[in-house]
């Protein structure tokens, strides 16, 4: 289905995390990957993996999303090292929970420069060469605490929102264009990031989906697969709820 295309997912070295999943599904149908992150050796272990696993192209770029040059970088070294660009995936995201009277400055610049300003240099810089080709796919990785709040994420429950604002403006803009831009609304899954969270929190939000099972890495990997994919041609601008029907109504 992606044989010949070239993904980048942001964030995507975390074995157990979201990004990793997704690049794992694109890979299994033959699409060559770029994982990035910051940590250019654990970019490098997830790449030889899923190269190793899939039998595809497969190589690691360290980037950290917050610095624009790091950003083009990763775009362009796609290019360079993989011929292509044709999907893009803004994954990467960190939590910094505090009580909205408690939270610093420091928790709410990051979350908002990691989660919000990362993406949007992920859509310019991808973009950019998109545009040649007339053609590209880009997903953005919200969250449904950017749909519905969620208490002690200020920062983080507003920077998903704000995805969803850069996922409909950047597919008015790029629509012409046919560059497809598109936002998936995961509920809770178990990764590293959430693996965290106390014991009692985590029941909590798992109880908040109606289905009786837990979503899995995979599940959001599939959905974004779906965006990311030919299926998904006459669709742009969507935010795509893969949360287990917790946020129903929205
Ligand atoms: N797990 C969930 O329940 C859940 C729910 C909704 C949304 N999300 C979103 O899914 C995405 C993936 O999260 P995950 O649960 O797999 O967590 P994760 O911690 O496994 O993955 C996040 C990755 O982002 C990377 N990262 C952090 N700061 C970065 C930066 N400045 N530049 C580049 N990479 C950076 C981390 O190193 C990590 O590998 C995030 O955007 C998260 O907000 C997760």
């Amino acid at each position: 289905m992606f044989k010949d295309q070239v993904a980048v997912i942001t964030g995507s070295a975390s074995p157990q995390g979201l990004g990793c999943a997704t690049a794992e599904a694109l890979a299994e149908k033959g699409c060559n990957i770029v994982i990035s992150d910051i940590s250019q050796e654990n970019c490098d272990k997830t790449a030889a993996m899923i190269a190793e696993k899939y039998g595809v192209k497969a190589v690691g770029i360290a980037a950290n999303v917050t610095k624009k040059d790091d950003v083009v970088a990763l775009a362009n070294g796609a290019v360079e090292k993989l011929g292509r660009l044709d999907i893009w995936v803004n994954n990467a995201g960190v939590l910094r929970d505090d009580l909205f009277m408690r939270m610093s400055e420091e928790a709410w610049d990051l979350v908002q420069s990691v989660c919000l300003k990362g993406v949007f240099f992920g859509i310019q810089a991808a973009a950019k060469i998109m545009m040649k080709a007339k053609r590209g796919k880009i997903v953005n990785i919200s969250s449904v605490a950017g749909l519905v709040g969620s208490p002690g994420q200020a920062n983080y429950a507003s920077a998903k929102a704000g995805v969803i604002a850069l996922t409909k403006t950047g597919a008015r803009e790029y629509a012409s264009r046919n560059i497809c831009i598109n936002a998936i609304a995961p509920g809770f899954i178990q990764t590293g990031m959430t693996g965290v969270l106390p014991e009692k929190i985590k029941e909590e939000l798992a109880k908040m989906s109606p289905l009786p099972h837990q979503g899995t890495p995979q599940d959001i990997a599939r959905a974004v697969r779906f965006l990311a994919s030919s299926e998904a041609d006459f669709i742009t601008g969507v935010v795509l709820r893969v949360d287990g029907g917790a946020a129903i109504g929205l």
